[in-house]
């Protein structure tokens, strides 16, 4: 891994994962593209292209000699509800791009798949790897055919295309991009500048969640795994914490006492429900050694302690 691209580089992910593979990973150089112009202060070489253009595309992979692809670009489940359209376009057309594209070539790529692959019919506690999907989101759809894609082109043509499913990713540097977890990331803003937040999910509700220091190692990790450790190849169940809003409520009352939480879905909610509550992602673990680091309690400290320093509150 010695060029890499990160497609969708100035979203909620690819705005972190460039650091961490310079300063962790030994990658030589990163590349950002995204349909936006670079976030500030992101100094690295930037190509604002759109991945649903395959000769735009092509032309930064000759350019950068690019030998490893972090296909984040993206559009997420609460925004591809209100644009289906578009998320079909955004989601396949740029997955089908990039296998395209590096058809042929050495040019590993990863691609996260998500929870949202799965539905109502699937089993929602220690939800298995290999299991009813049936998603009821465009997003969803567009994850299940995404890792269907990714599946045949290892098949057909030996495209090494490795791949996860995230659950909800909370983080403090960028916030996230129109998502149905992003609940979990408001709830901190608004503890700290005003003491109370109204959540879009009910109380009960229960997702799994991950801290953005796991989600970006996982990236790194599966990547960098032996090709003969990878047996999953349209994507592997991941996991880190499950807990429901209140829970995550009262554990922010920790730290901030005074701090009151209503509960008011919207149609957020539906989606919410459609996925699991714990996912069961031994394979990850034994396959490739999958770990997680952050629990609940360990999240919200440090989500505290980061977001407090910066919106300078402290
Ligand atoms: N954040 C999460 O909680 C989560 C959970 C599960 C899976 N994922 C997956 O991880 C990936 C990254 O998610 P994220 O949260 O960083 O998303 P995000 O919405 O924060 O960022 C997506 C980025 O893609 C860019 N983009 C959109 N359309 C584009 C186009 N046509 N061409 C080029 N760039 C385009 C956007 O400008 C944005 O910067 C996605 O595949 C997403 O489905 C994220």
């Amino acid at each position: 891994m010695k060029n890499v691209l990160v497609t969708g580089v100035n979203g909620q992910i690819g705005s972190e994962l460039s650091d961490l593979l310079e300063a962790k990973y030994n990658v030589d150089k990163v590349v950002g593209l995204d349909i936006r112009p670079s976030l500030p202060p992101y100094k690295r070489a930037h190509e604002i292209v759109d991945i649903t253009k395959k000769e735009a595309f092509r032309h930064v992979l000759e350019k950068h000699q690019i030998d490893t692809i972090f296909h984040l670009a993206s559009i997420l489940s609460a925004v591809g509800e209100k644009n289906p359209d578009q998320a079909w376009d955004i989601n396949m057309t740029g997955l089908k791009n990039v296998l395209d594209l590096v058809r042929g070539t050495a040019i590993k790529v990863f691609w996260p798949s998500s929870i949202a692959v799965f539905g109502p019919n699937s089993p929602k506690m220690n939800t298995p790897q290999d299991t009813i999907l049936g998603p009821t989101t465009m997003y969803g759809i567009t994850k299940n055919a995404g890792e269907l894609l990714c599946n045949y082109y290892f098949d057909k043509f030996d495209v090494d295309v490795r791949s996860v499913r995230y659950p909800g990713i909370i983080s403090y540097k960028t916030e996230p991009g129109g998502g149905t977890t992003d609940y979990a990331v408001e709830i901190f803003y608004e503890a700290i500048k005003h003491k109370v937040y109204t959540c879009f999910v009910t109380s009960q509700t229960c997702l799994p969640m991950m801290y953005m220091e796991d989600a970006l190692h996982a990236a790194a990790e599966v990547m960098f795994a032996d090709k003969a450790q990878i047996g999953v190849r349209t994507s592997y169940n991941l996991a880190a914490v499950s807990f429901t809003a209140e829970e995550l409520a009262e554990e922010i009352k920790k730290h901030i006492p005074d701090f009151h939480c209503n509960f008011v879905p919207d149609f957020r909610q539906k989606i919410a429900e459609s996925w699991p509550r714990v996912i069961d992602d031994s394979v990850a673990r034994k396959e490739w050694a999958w770990q997680h680091k952050y629990d609940l309690a360990a999240i919200t400290e440090d989500m505290l302690t980061q977001l407090k320093k910066k919106i300078k509150l402290n």
